[in-house]
């Protein structure tokens, strides 16, 4: 059994136009110590799929299928029994580490507040133990700055907190819902470092979610792409990045800038994110599509195998080969 089992996962949302259905049957397996990538432009599904997750939608929200987490429906459980697996065993860190931290107490207080909460420490031992959480997310004079308010970090110290503050109780899995994006390139890459290095440490797994699949290259294991809430493509990181089946993924890596590329030669998606209400009854990513045909438009691809790349599951009518490149366009 694998640690994270999540089976036919879907968010509906109930709103004035109708009912919205923000994530449509996802399944994914994580297995310890792993990661998976989340990967799809704004509004794809991707915060609400993890929130449904962890018992976090708007009260206008509402979650079906399953997600076994050691065995345990995280969907079925009663609010106490979420609430003690929640920050414990299963953590989240957000792209703003202010939706995390309290801007009104010390560092010290909101970690040693956790460790007594869940792991029954005094406040003399939860303090030895946040200054080593702090000094393992690389805070340099961590017992000084355990003292200081969250505003007094700069953004990068800020996340590295706040990666401390979920790691504190060493859960079993880390959500980390676009955790670097508000920082610059540099930091970005120290933050993804710390993350692949305190994983191997703890044996953590890791769901990563990004826009970005530049960021997820050299931390992911498994890749699922979303796309108006649906999979288009998932499977091994690898195959997600050099051999790309789906129209919408091989658009998302086009739109990756390469070191030494200038920016011209960037190809952005053309179009913008489907309206979730209005979605055509068959491919959501027709619209945009430059190889959809009719039957795209009004029949829906399921998600299905693919004999030649085993492991990868694709929603598309048409082959990877008839969605290959014409030598010409082939970029050199
Ligand atoms: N409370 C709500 N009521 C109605 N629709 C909602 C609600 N919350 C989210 N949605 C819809 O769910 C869809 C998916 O949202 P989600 O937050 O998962 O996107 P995302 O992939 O995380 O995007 P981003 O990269 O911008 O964070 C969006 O189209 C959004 O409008
Ligand atoms: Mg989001």
């Amino acid at each position: 059994m694998a640690l994270l089992e999540v089976t036919n996962l879907s968010v509906q949302f109930d709103t004035p136009d109708g009912p919205v259905t923000a994530v449509n049957g996802l399944s994914f397996e994580l297995e310890r110590g792993q990661t998976v990538g989340i990967v799809g432009e704004s509004g794809s599904g991707k915060s609400q799929t993890v929130l449904a997750m962890m018992g976090l939608l708007a009260s206008n929200g509402h979650a079906s299928g399953s997600a076994r987490f050691d065995g345990q429906d995280l969907l079925s459980l009663s609010p106490k029994a979420l609430n003690s697996i929640r920050g414990n065993r299963v953590a989240m860190i957000f792209q703003d580490p202010m939706t995390s931290l309290n801007p009104y107490l010390t560092v010290e207080r909101q970690m040693t507040e956790v460790l007594e909460l869940h792991k029954g420490m005094t406040r003399a031992q939860a303090r030895v133990r946040a200054v080593r959480a702090l000094d393992a997310v690389k805070i340099p004079e961590a017992a000084r700055r355990l003292g200081m308010y969250p505003h007094e970090f700069s953004g990068g110290m800020r996340q590295r907190v706040m990666i401390a503050m979920a790691l504190l109780c060493e859960p079993d899995v880390l959500i980390a819902d676009e955790p670097t994006t508000a920082l610059d390139v540099t930091v970005q890459a120290q933050i993804i470092a710390l993350l692949r290095e305190l994983q191997r440490e703890h044996g953590t797994a890791i769901v990563m979610i990004t826009h970005d699949l530049g960021v997820v290259a050299g931390l992911c294991d498994k890749v699922m792409v979303l796309y108006g809430g649906r999979v288009m493509e998932q499977g091994s990181a690898e195959s997600i990045f050099y051999q790309p089946t789906h129209p919408y993924t091989i658009g998302l890596l086009d739109a990756i800038p390469h070191i030494g590329q200038d920016g011209h030669t960037l190809l952005a998606i053309p179009g913008a994110p489907p309206n979730m209400a209005h979605l055509p009854p068959g491919c959501p990513f027709s619209e945009r599509c430059r190889w959809a045909e009719p039957r795209c438009v009004s029949q829906r691809p399921a998600l299905t195998a693919l004999p030649e790349q085993p492991g990868v599951l694709r929603a598309c009518h048409l082959s990877p080969a008839q969605i290959a490149l014409p030598e010409s366009e082939v970029q050199p």
